[in-house]
Formats: structure tokens, C-alpha cells, sequence
């Protein structure tokens, strides 16, 4: 495999921290351990977008754009992380915020993310378009806007995924792991993590694909969507895996997808994903949200008490981040 040959500009504080949670452990009886996405930057309190923009970035700057153009439901963790990666960089921002969610807290389009973004400097542009993680013609036009009042734009699509460079930040991010196994004298069997526009469960399947010892990653669907979201997952590993020369095709029993914990639809948790979230914050102090981490968190619990995860395995929690979007739920939980 080589992924050295693609350039990385470093966005986040280094390898992200890796820790047990016991308490969870002892709970579900098997071994749990947290990779902390959520805390992997000091941009607008980092997340999974951070690393994948790290192979982004030397492209936008290497082409000369002067403004990162990209798009996401009002809520994005993603389009804040974009904010924060340009205000860093000294360029613009120009960020279309569609309606993807059906959820009407009054302070939803100002608080969390967005209030966030605005306070990076970003251009921020409200859409009534629906979910989809395709691409926009709302996201083409802002481009054109760019382009039309002379600035250059550099096109970053939803989370940062349908992109030719969208999966290589989470290959390297197996290989931190990797790293960090030997450090520690452990082993993960399993690695749960999140999935909706499919670049971080992607470039993960690619980059433990590359080791020798093989081990289960489990994607949990958190789109409502799981055919698009499992599509786009395999289109991207495949084209990452050839990329990097991974020396093999990526086949769809590569990729697992958990479809049972994404609903009610995609940005509005099931009374379990709140369980979910009050668990694990009351018995780790480790905050998960509504829209994505609650509901692998509630997988991972699920799983673990049905057996599906068996007993003695040691399992990885990656925490893609999203405690930000939190705010606009504030009704769900008074
Ligand atoms: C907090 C959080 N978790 C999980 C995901 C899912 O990651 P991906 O879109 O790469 O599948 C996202 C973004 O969509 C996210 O912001």
C-alpha cells in the first residue's frame, strides 16, 4: 500500500487519543475501548471532517483557491469543520445549509454548528432542500457564486466523501491505530463507527484491509438511507483502495453496515439512541448526540447484550465527534 505519496497537511493535534472505558466495559462485559475523534484538533472542537481534510487541503492549496465551498443539513458538523479548516488557512468559506432534518426547535438553524460557523466567518446560505448525500445543485450554484464574483472556489462535497482524496484521511487513521495496538499490547476484534456519507467507514475498511491480522469493522447506518449510505461506502473504498494501492479489489463482503439503529430517519433519534446517550454519558462522562454517535452507541450497547459482539471481545468505539449539534436538541432532553 502507498499512502505516503499523497500529501497530508496536518490539521489535527497528532494521534488522537485512545482510552478504556471501564465502566461501559464492565456494564456490556465486553472490553471497550474510545478512539476520540471528537477531540482530535483544536479547530472548532475537531472531529472526523478534520482528518479527511488533511488530504484535501494541499490539493485546494496547490490549485490556488481562495474559498472552501461545501454543504451539509443546518446542523453539519461537517460544514463547521470546513469553516474552522479555512478561517486556519486564511481562506473563505461558503457553506450551504440545507433542511435535512424534520426537526423544529426554534433555535435550530442558530445555535450549535451553525451559530459555530458563523462566528468562524463563513459564508453561511440556508437551502429548504432535503437530506441526500449526493450531489446538490445547491452546492453547484454556490460554486458559480464563487466563481462569479471572482474568487476561486475549491468544491468540497457532503462530509467531505464523494471525493477522489475523501477516503485516504481514514486509512491513515487504521494505521494510527495500528500504532497505537502495538504501544498498548492490545488488539481490537471489532471497530464500531458511524456511517452517512460513507468516506470514514470507507477509508477504515481500506486501511485494516492493508494489515495482516484481520478484524471486523462494523459501520452502523445512521441515514435512514443504508442502500445509499452502503453504496456510497463501497464506491468510495474501492476507488481509495486502488488509489492507495491496496494490491486488492474491495467486494461488498468487505463492507458491514448495521441498518437497525439509523431510524426514526436521519437526524432524529429513536427513545433508544437516548438511552443510548444517557448511558454512556452517565457511566463514562463521554458525550455522544442525536444525530450520529448516539446511535452507534446504541448499536454497540445493543450488540454487545444480544451476543452479536461476543463475550471477550475488545471492541473500539471510534467517537467521530457531533456533541455540537447537541444545542439544537435542547427540547429532548429538558
Ligand atoms: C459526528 C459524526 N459522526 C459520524 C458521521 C458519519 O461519517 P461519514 O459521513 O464519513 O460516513 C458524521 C458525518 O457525516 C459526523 O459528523
Amino acid at each position: 500500500m502507498n499512502l505516503e505519496k499523497f500529501p497530508r497537511y496536518p490539521l489535527t493535534f497528532g494521534p488522537s487519543p485512545l482510552h478504556p472505558l471501564k465502566r461501559l466495559s464492565a456494564y456490556l462485559g465486553v472490553e471497550v475501548w474510545a478512539k476520540r475523534e471528537d477531540c482530535n484538533s483544536g479547530l472548532a472542537y475537531g472531529g472526523n471532517k478534520v482528518r479527511k481534510l488533511e488530504y484535501l487541503i494541499p490539493e485546494a492549496l496547490a490549485q490556488g483557491c481562495d474559498t472552501l465551498v461545501s454543504i451539509g443539513g443546518v446542523q453539519s458538523n461537517h460544514t463547521r469543520q470546513v469553516a474552522a479548516v479555512a478561517a486556519h488557512l486564511g481562506l473563505k468559506a461558503h457553506l450551504v445549509q440545507e433542511h435535512w432534518v424534520n426537526w423544529y426547535d426554534s433555535v435550530y438553524d442558530k445555535v450549535g454548528n451553525i451559530l459555530l460557523s458563523r462566528i468562524l466567518g463563513a459564508t453561511v446560505e440556508l437551502n429548504p432542500a432535503g437530506f441526500s448525500i449526493g450531489i446538490r445543485q445547491s452546492w453547484q450554484e454556490a460554486l458559480e457564486a464563487v466563481r462569479a464574483r471572482g474568487g476561486k472556489p475549491y468544491a468540497i462535497p457532503a462530509g467531505a466523501s464523494d471525493h477522489p482524496l475523501g477516503g485516504l484521511g481514514f486509512v491513515r487513521f487504521a494505521q494510527e491505530v495500528a500504532q497505537q495496538e502495538r504501544e498498548l499490547g492490545i488488539f481490537f476484534d471489532h471497530v464500531m463507527v458511524c456511517s452517512v456519507t460513507g468516506s470514514t467507514q470507507a477509508g477504515m475498511v481500506v486501511g485494516f484491509a492493508a494489515q495482516e491480522r484481520p478484524r471486523r469493522v462494523v459501520g452502523v447506518d445512521a441515514s435512514a438511507k443504508p442502500q445509499e449510505t452502503f453504496d456510497q461506502i463501497l464506491k468510495i473504498a474501492r476507488f481509495t483502495a486502488e488509489a492507495v494501492e491496496l494490491g486488492r479489489e474491495i467486494g461488498p463482503q468487505d463492507v458491514i453496515l448495521e441498518t437497525a439503529y439509523g431510524g426514526p430517519e436521519y437526524g432524529l433519534p429513536s427513545p433508544a439512541t437516548l438511552e443510548a446517550i444517557r448511558l454512556c454519558a452517565r457511566l463514562e462522562g463521554m458525550i455522544t448526540d442525536v444525530v450520529y454517535e448516539g446511535k452507534s452507541m446504541h448499536a454497540l450497547i445493543d450488540m454487545a447484550q444480544s451476543g452479536a459482539i461476543p463475550k471477550g471481545s475488545k471492541v473500539l468505539y471510534v467517537h467521530l465527534g457531533g456533541a455540537p449539534a447537541l444545542n439544537g436538541y435542547a427540547g429532548l432532553f429538558a
